[in-house]
């Protein structure tokens, strides 16, 4: 990862950085740049730069502590806000990388970035921007062998403070948090886009495992006999096929009731689906694009960085994170359209199509989930085709019992960024999901299928509050913006953290 400091004054860089705000046909930034280089430093007769988002100039001013002087258009002043910072920020840092400098130094927030950020504005700031870099500057290269050009050396990037002391220091603390949400952040991303034949139930169980030993949480991982003793019909099913056996991974953070003592609250658990690879079953897929079926444990994939996040922040509330693992696959032993599957809570389920596996082993664990005596059970699922259908790659389609938790979650989505969309579950949609020889069947027809997923995994939240994010369409990214890059996204972890945190604040 690519260090971030806080600093007072102007250290030597190999490029400094200037994020450009307009405020009507007037550009904010350049009074205090000419101060600093003790005169002009833009060729007269200027340079036709104007300061609209996403465009930048490279400058070599002669009288700068740093050779390069690279201008990032940031748009209007008037309301800039942490996502304008986020772009910024990682446009800024991929062109640095592809300058080939080593170091470079972002100049200080202008009056009209800070007075728009609310109370703690330097944190803000320091979070945005930290942001921006950590997750713009992620690449998925394990694979390669022959690793990305040498020119890509950026090591450093310095965030220039203003000056009183107390800002220094939340831009700090607003950095170090950054840190820890986006290496959680890049963790999904990095499980999300890992091969299927190399990530399965048992890896994606090691992952799990090695997450909690260095952030520090507990992982039990259940097999598939003990799996089979929960009566987890759902998760035993829809891995029969494949002859890598499932899993049921579970994490447990006590959280810090304050002084280091375990919370004596009721935990929230987070819930993820964990396909590692749907290939659809016997109600096999068309081949095309059968390869994104690889980030069908997108959601397991975020709840463990979350769990790790909310573990390094040693956030006050205990959490629970259960990932269902199991790779859907056609085979000798696979389930078959017409089994009746028997779950954790003793319903049974229909199987009209084996595709629409994530919600059977949802079930178990949504039943397995409600035994720790929840305050609140989120799930988050790459659960349906619909939901891309309905809201595209830019918003998670969410649903749910608990209004207030469903509230507070869209309003984290839109601080972070990561912003999703109540769909309904009125009473009419429930008929859809009627089996003729089970309790429920595993799907409701061509219509409002993200809708009647839901009706399905309602059934097992049962009386427990519960909200559902369908992540199908904002996990996987068919091409990159700002500071996403095409695959996995990690969506879930910053909304979540955000989520949490504010939940006991
Ligand atoms: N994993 C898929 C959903 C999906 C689709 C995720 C596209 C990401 C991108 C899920 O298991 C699935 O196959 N759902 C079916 C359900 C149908 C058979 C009722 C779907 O959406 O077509
Ligand atoms: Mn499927
Ligand atoms: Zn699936």
């Amino acid at each position: 990862m690519i260090r971030i400091d806080v600093q007072r004054g102007h250290p030597p860089a190999d490029a400094l950085v200037q994020f450009v705000f307009r405020e009507g046909e007037r550009l904010v930034w350049y009074d205090r740049l000419r101060a600093l280089a003790g005169g002009d430093i833009l060729p007269e007769g200027g340079t036709g730069f104007s300061g609209r988002e996403r465009e930048t100039l490279l400058l070599f001013p002669d009288n700068l502590a740093a050779p390069r002087l690279l201008l990032v258009g940031a748009g209007n002043a008037g309301a800039c806000d942490a996502e304008r910072l986020r772009r910024c920020a990682a446009l800024a840092a991929r062109t640095l990388r592809s300058l080939g400098v080593r170091s470079a130094a972002i100049m200080e927030p202008d009056e009209c970035v800070l007075s728009s950020l609310g109370p703690d504005a330097a944190g803000a700031y320091g979070t945005a921007v930290a942001e921006g870099i950590l997750l713009g500057l992620y690449r998925y290269d394990r694979y390669r062998t022959v690793k990305p050009p040498a020119i890509e050396r950026l090591a450093r990037i310095v965030l220039l403070a203003p000056s009183p002391a107390n800002a220094h220091r939340s831009m700090l603390d607003g950095v170090a948090f950054a840190r820890t949400v986006c290496a959680a952040t890049c963790l999904a991303r990095d499980l999300s886009n890992a091969p299927p034949n190399d990530m399965y139930p048992a890896t994606l169980a090691e992952a799990a495992r090695s997450a909690g030993r260095r952030s520090g949480f507990r992982v039990t991982v259940y097999d598939e006999r003990k799996i089979r003793a929960l009566g987890m019909g759902g998760l035993t099913g829809v891995g029969g096929g494949s002859a890598r056996a499932p899993r049921l991974i579970v994490m447990r953070y006590d959280g810090r009731g304050g002084k280091g003592r375990r919370s004596r609250r009721r935990p929230v658990v987070i819930v993820g689906k964990g396909v590692t690879f749907d290939s659809g079953g016997i109600s096999i897929k068309p081949s095309a694009g059968m390869a994104e079926m690889k980030m069908d444990m997108a959601g397991g994939a975020t709840v463990i960085g979350v769990m790790q996040a909310a573990a390094s922040l040693k956030l006050p509330d205990p959490l629970v994170g259960i990932v269902p693992a199991a790779e859907n696959l056609p085979g000798p032993s696979a389930f078959r359209p017409g089994d009746i599957l028997r779950h954790a809570n003793g319903m049974t389920s229909e199987v009209d199509n084996t595709d629409a596996e994530g919600r059977l082993m949802l079930a178990d664990a949504l039943a397995f989930a409600s035994t720790f005596a929840p305050a609140l059970v989120i799930d988050l699922a790459t659960l349906t085709g619909a939901v891309v259908v309905a809201l595209g790659h830019v918003t998670t389609g969410m649903l749910g019992t608990d209004e207030e938790a469903m509230r507070n979650i869209a309003e984290s989505g839109r601080r972070v960024y990561e912003r999703v969309w109540e769909l309904p579950m009125f009473e009419e949609y429930e008929p859809l999901i009627k089996s003729d020889v089970a309790d429920v069947k595993n799907t409701g027809g061509r219509w409002g299928g993200a809708i009647t997923a839901a009706m399905f995994l309602k059934k097992f939240a049962g009386a427990t509050p519960w909200v559902h994010l369908d992540i199908a369409g904002t996990a996987i990214q068919e091409e990159g913006a700002d500071y996403t890059v095409k695959g996995g996204s990690g969506v879930g972890v910053r909304l979540l953290v955000d989520y949490l945190r504010r939940r006991t604040a």
